[in-house]
Formats: structure tokens, sequence, C-alpha cells
């Protein structure tokens, strides 16, 4: 996508070839600060403090950092090491493990000296094909925007709610859940997007907000609360999320508040879509019981951080210095309150059913 008008991807080799580079999203929407990172020790602690997160782009920086333990010690204890370290950073998003199980299988295979160039190839492969599946996640959903289009009339605007961030700043590029509006917006369906602020880290305020700018889309921010309002009052056309992980049967882990969305939709009757890439699948869990669900420090609960008006980040405490707080990072919505799945393959129905109609080679692999 594009920042000021420079295409930009979220992750990039360097132009030495020895460093990755990164967004560090945890100073947008105020400085577009540009990070390298070196070492395993930097990916490590990038996914883990969020400088890059989003599930897509914490399984890309994952294979990254693989290539730069890689480039520092071939060996194939190190290789462990360094999955094992990666995969310890954040539990929900299943992307991790899946571009970590990518870059073990075609490493281990090899030779000390082939395993550092390989990994920096197999992992501008994952960046590659993160970028590919989420153009065409966005054709299959910008059709569902053209119908809403269609049905609603002539010239008529489209409203789309949306949680967190699952833009371009969450993949390699495109975005899961906006990857649509872009494509139905670069197609001149006139649109707009209520962006949940989302507490406790604030990504759609932040990053949804910022990015969806920089493309010229129409959107206006809202407290975490108002989109049960908003449905209600005939003001939202339909909802599309993002995921971190959707097991077998369709169910969808995503960031707080997702769940009490669908609930809404559900309730006013409209549809609610979930956006996501074919890693995101986790064929091992027959439903989202077993998601492992991220809790996170109650700093970010307690307090809020922000640039003040002369330009200097501020964190200020927001509850009494007594109170305990609970940060809980990620919820499930069941498979029953979502519309559809809208994947590199085409929508389909949020159930077993409907994924393995899309991915009729898991039928055959079986579950895992
Ligand atoms: O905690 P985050 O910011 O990594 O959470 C991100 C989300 O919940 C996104 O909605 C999800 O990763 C889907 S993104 C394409």
């Amino acid at each position: 996508m594009r920042v000021a008008g420079r295409a930009m991807r979220t992750i990039w080799l360097g132009a030495d070839r020895c460093a990755v580079e990164i967004i560090d999203q945890t100073l947008l929407p105020h400085e577009l600060a540009i990070v390298r990172l070196t070492t395993l020790d930097m990916a490590v602690r990038a996914i883990r403090d969020m400088q890059v997160r989003g599930a897509p782009l914490i399984g890309a920086a994952a294979a990254y950092g693989i290539a730069l333990a890689m480039m520092a010690d071939p060996s194939a204890r190190n290789l462990d090491e360094a999955v094992a370290a990666l995969a310890a950073t954040r539990p929900t998003a299943v992307n991790l493990r899946w571009a970590l199980d990518e870059m073990h299988r075609a490493l281990a295979i090899l030779s000390e000296g082939e395993r550092a160039a390989a990994a920096f190839v197999k992992a501008g492969a994952i960046a590659d094909e993160d970028v590919a599946i989420n153009r065409a996640i966005g054709e299959h959903g910008a059709a569902l925007i053209a119908a809403a289009q269609r049905r609603k009339g002539a010239g008529a605007r489209i409203d789309i709610l949306t949680h967190c961030n699952a833009g371009w700043l969450a993949t390699v590029d495109w975005g899961t859940a906006l990857a649509p509006v872009y494509r139905a917006f670069d197609a001149g369906i006139p649109l707009h997007v209520w962006v949940d602020e989302t507490r406790p880290r604030n990504q759609g305020a932040g990053l949804t907000a910022w990015e969806l700018g920089q493309h010229g889309v129409p959107h206006t921010v809202i407290v975490d609360n108002a989109g049960g309002h908003l449905m209600q009052e005939g003001m939202v056309d339909l909802c599309i999320t993002g995921t971190d992980r959707t097991a077998a049967n369709g169910d969808v882990a995503n960031k707080i508040g997702t769940y009490l969305k669908a609930l809404a939709a559900r309730d006013n009757n409209v549809p609610f879509y979930v956006a996501l890439p074919s890693p995101t699948i986790d064929w091992s869990l027959d439903d989202g019981s077993a998601i492992p669900i991220e809790t996170r420090d109650p700093r970010e609960v307690t307090h809020i951080a922000g640039w003040s008006a002369d330009g200097v980040r501020r964190e200020v405490r927001l509850t009494p210095e007594d109170s305990t707080a609970a940060n809980y990072a990620f919820d499930v919505t069941p498979a029953r309150l979502v519309t559809g799945l809208i994947t590199e393959r085409g929508v389909c129905p949020a159930s077993r059913d409907g994924l393995l109609g899309l991915f009729p080679e898991r039928r055959r692999l079986g579950a895992a």
C-alpha cells in the first residue's frame, strides 16, 4: 500500500541483504519509524513487544527471524532453539506456528552451509505468498461489498464496521479485513468505514485510522461500545473483521471485543464476515474452545499513551492506583454468528463443510 504516495510493505529485506526492516507499529500514527532487525533476539522482541503485530505479519516476521538466526549459526540445534524462542512470543495467532513449521521443514533437510541463504529465500516466499493471498481475499470480499451496494441502490454509500487492525499493517501488504475495502474503494464503490478504537492498545484508533487515511478511504473512529447503537440505527451495512486463529468448524478467535460485535450484528441482521488467509486456519482444532487466549500486561489497561501537543509521547494512568486490571487480548466468536468466511479461494459458510469445500485437500490429509 502507499504511505505519503510511496509504495511500502510492512517488512522487507534490507538493501545489504543481512538485515530485515520493519515499520515500528508502536510509534504509529505519530511517527513512521523504520527499524532494522539484525539478530534473532531483535526479531523475538519485535514480535513480543508488538513493533510488528497482526497474525499474518507475525508469521512473516518469525520466518525472517529464523533467517537471521541461521545467518549467525546455521546448526540444527540453533534452528530448533530459534523456532522455540519465536514460538513463545505470542500464543493466539496460529500463523506464527505455521510459518515456523514451514521454515523448519524447509531448512532441517539442508546442510549447514546451505541454510542461511535458503532461509532468506523461504522467508521471502512466505512474505510474497501473504501478499498474493490477501490480494485474492480483497477480490472476493470486494464482490460482497459490490453486491451490498447493488442491493442498497445506485450511488448509495456502504458503511462497513471493522474491529482492531486487520489492514495492511497486520499483514505484509493489503490486509485481510481491509483488503476488500481497498479493492472496493479503488473500484469506485462509495463507502465509509466505522473504526472501533479497540482498547486497550487502540489498534483501530492508531493503525486502522492511519492506514485508511493514507489511502484516502473515508472513515470515522468510534469507541468500542458504539457499534451496537450504530447497528440499531441502521448505520452499518456489514461488518468485516480479521482473525488470529480459525478452528476447523469456523469458530474464529480475534481481538477482544469481536464477539460482542458479532452478537450485536446478529441481533440487528447485519452481515458479519471474517476475512482470513488459509495459514490462519488451525485444522487441528475441532472448535474454538481450545484456542489459547493471550493475556497481556495489565498496565495496557490501567494506563494509556498518546502524543502531547508538544510532540512528546506521554503515558498517563487511567485507573485508581490500587485497582487491579485484567487484560484478555482475544475472544472467540462462535461460527454460528459468522455470516461467511472470506478466504483467498472464495467465500464460504463458517462451518467444517464450508471450509472443506474450499480446501478439499484437507479432507484427504485429515483434520490436522
Ligand atoms: O494483538 P494484535 O494487534 O496482533 O491483534 C491483531 C488482530 O486481532 C487482527 O484482527 C488479526 O491478527 C487479524 S489480522 C490480519
